[in-house]
């Protein structure tokens, strides 16, 4: 089984860069499918995901070129004619369903097995469907499988019942082609959602507002191909800046979006790291004695929910009592088995965590439960006493690119073991 193994105690020194965000990534190659010409995704993160949609999208008969040598990704979706997505493709992650939107919106069609992905909650996609249903399409569910089929869509009024960041990208890429105009209100206003509004206004969409809680988007009639860099990883980016302040370092994180890493700036700050923003870096300094604090996770611009498992790791080993409320996700607290056996004193009541700071985290064998959760345990390794096995760490590589290399090059003992 392969594995990471680090082992704490170095401090981190030096840069780091930061790679394209993966939540803007993988709506972005879904929604290339509405295009009658090639899309090109520049700056592209080598990850599984990236390339479990691209396989997605094959199964389709998309055609999907992946240059790892120049990190370029060309979509042709011009000829696409079966509308069935490969089920097992489909299971592997729940970002599959962003395929949806696109579908419905091309072809008025689509039959796709529920979603698989990260275990942490049940994320149903009533939401998404709602939405569908609301711009004309007629939705069943039954054998494992959700079908759609619209002979038009036409645009209407969408109150979400909650900011879903999912929900809000579906909806936005099955009205692209509607007739008429659709307002999404309570929509989700992540970064990554105003990504994927350049990119579909690239294509020639209509949308306006995204980024904000409501978005219209006017029909229009075709997409043409485009040109398109996501923008960059703030998850992958706030877990580097925790990975320096849990082995007290200061290091420096190239490509980054200060408004987009305000909520992580702000509860770092209030520990007491230091923080300078020059352009697009970030200098991470946590040589000063931090302090406890409280977090909830809450839809951007609050605290993000893909932060917490990392933000709790760092907590275990700060001196004092923190408090951490879940209110995303029912189940994201996978991670606090394995960071106990690390010696970490954390009490669980319902979506909430408490954590009393340790003097030291011993190193042990512990699982990757979720992407997140591996990368949160990987931070912990390298703030431990000792050797930290990893394993499971196919959920880590859902998601960032060489994290175990970036890290190396600041100076972190850590080591992939492929067996
Ligand atoms: C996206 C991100 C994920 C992040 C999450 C929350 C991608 C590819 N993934 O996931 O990294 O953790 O946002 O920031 O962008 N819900 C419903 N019904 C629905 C849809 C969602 O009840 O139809 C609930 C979910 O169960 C969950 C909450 O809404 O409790 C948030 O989910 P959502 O914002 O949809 O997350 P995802 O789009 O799955």
């Amino acid at each position: 089984m392969n594995k990471i193994v680090a082992k704490g105690g170095n401090e981190l020194k030096g840069e780091v860069n930061i790679s394209s965000a993966k939540n803007s990534v993988l709506p972005i190659i879904a929604a290339s499918i509405l295009s009658s010409g090639k899309c090109v995704i520049e700056n592209a993160p080598m990850f599984e995901d990236v390339f479990v949609i691209s396989s997605v999208l094959e199964s389709i008969e998309s055609n999907v070129f992946i240059d790892k040598d120049t990190n370029k990704i060309i979509i042709d979706s011009s000829n696409v004619l079966n509308l069935q997505p490969d089920m097992d493709l489909v299971k592997k992650m729940r970002a599959s369903f962003l395929i949806m939107g696109p579908m419905i919106s091309k072809f008025g069609s689509f039959k796709i097995s529920f979603p698989g992905g990260c275990n942490i909650g049940t994320r149903p996609i009533d939401l998404h469907l709602k939405g569908f249903n609301a711009l004309g399409a007629d939705i069943s569910i039954g054998h494992g499988y959700v079908e759609a089929k619209a002979t038009s869509l036409k645009g209407n009024k969408i109150y979400l019942d909650f900011p879903s960041v999912g929900a809000t990208e579906n909806i936005m890429m099955a009205a692209v082609l509607a007739k008429g105009e659709t307002i999404i209100e309570n929509a989700a206003e992540e970064p990554e959602i105003e990504d994927l509004a350049n990119f579909l206004n690239k294509m020639g969409a209509n949308v306006i507002g995204a980024g904000t809680d409501t978005i219209k988007i006017i029909g229009v009639k075709e997409l043409k191909g485009t040109i398109h860099k996501p923008i960059y990883d703030r998850i992958e980016a706030g877990t580097f800046m925790i990975a320096a302040a849990i082995t007290r370092s200061k290091i420096k994180i190239n490509g980054i979006n200060e408004e987009h890493l305000k909520p992580i700036i702000a509860k770092l700050n209030e520990m007491n790291v230091d923080i300078d923003v020059i352009g697009e870096s970030i200098l991470v300094n946590a040589k000063k004695e931090l302090k406890p604090i409280d977090i909830k996770t809450m839809p951007y611009p609050g605290f993000p929910t893909d932060m917490q498992a990392q933000m709790m790791g760092l907590l275990c080993t700060v001196e004092g009592t923190s408090f951490i409320t879940e209110t995303i996700f029912e189940n994201r607290f996978m991670h606090v088995p394995e960071m106990k056996k690390m010696g970490a004193n954390i009490k669980i009541d319902g979506r909430n965590a408490v954590i009393e700071g340790v003097d030291k985290l011993t190193g042990c064998q512990v699982r990757a439960t979720d992407l997140r959760a591996g990368a949160a345990l990987i931070l912990c390794g390298l703030a431990a006493e000792g050797t930290t096995e990893i394993t499971d760490i196919y959920h880590i590589d859902r998601g960032y690119v060489n994290i175990e290399n970036k890290l190396k090059r600041l100076g972190a003992f850590i080591k992939r073991i492929d067996k």
